[in-house]
């Protein structure tokens, strides 16, 4: 499994701190941009979500200043399933998402970093959660 990581000028200096945690802990990283610069979090949320929906498996992770825009965006892409990500209870019980999504000016460093374990530790959990994600995807085929 890789993990696909983007971020606009907002969430540059948290995706940092993201991909230092991911490294720890010896999983795959590809970095998707931006590279601090100023970026429409549209065209990172595009690559990362197109890359997910490309790779059975693989994981998201997109931060902006609210990481709303970036659920957005991703969430555009069929065969995504982005969830932005503020508390544990919710990124814990959430189980559908392939892409988490988090604000760097709405979260502080600490918290954000154990949404991220959160996400990569809780399984999907099937059953009634994958009649659920075929239901989704019947969405993206009929709107
Ligand atoms: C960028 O200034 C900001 O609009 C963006 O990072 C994000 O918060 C959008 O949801």
């Amino acid at each position: 499994m890789k993990i696909w990581i983007g971020c606009d000028h907002a969430g540059y200096e948290r995706k940092q701190e993201v991909i230092a945690l991911l490294k720890e802990r010896q999983l795959e990283v590809e970095d998707c941009g931006c590279d601090g610069e100023r970026a429409d979090y549209p065209v990172i949320a595009k690559a990362v979500g197109a890359a997910v929906a490309s790779h059975s498996g693989d994981m998201g992770i997109l931060i902006c200043g609210t990481g709303i825009g970036m659920s957005i965006a991703a969430n555009k892409i069929r065969g995504v399933r982005a969830a932005l990500c503020a508390d544990a209870f919710s990124t814990k019980y959430t189980r559908l998402p392939n892409v988490m999504c988090m604000g760097a000016r709405t979260l502080g460093s600490g918290l954000a970093l154990e949404l991220v374990e959160i996400f990569l530790d809780t399984p999907f959990e099937g059953g009634r959660h994958e009649k659920r994600v075929h239901m989704i995807t019947e969405l993206e085929q009929e709107w």
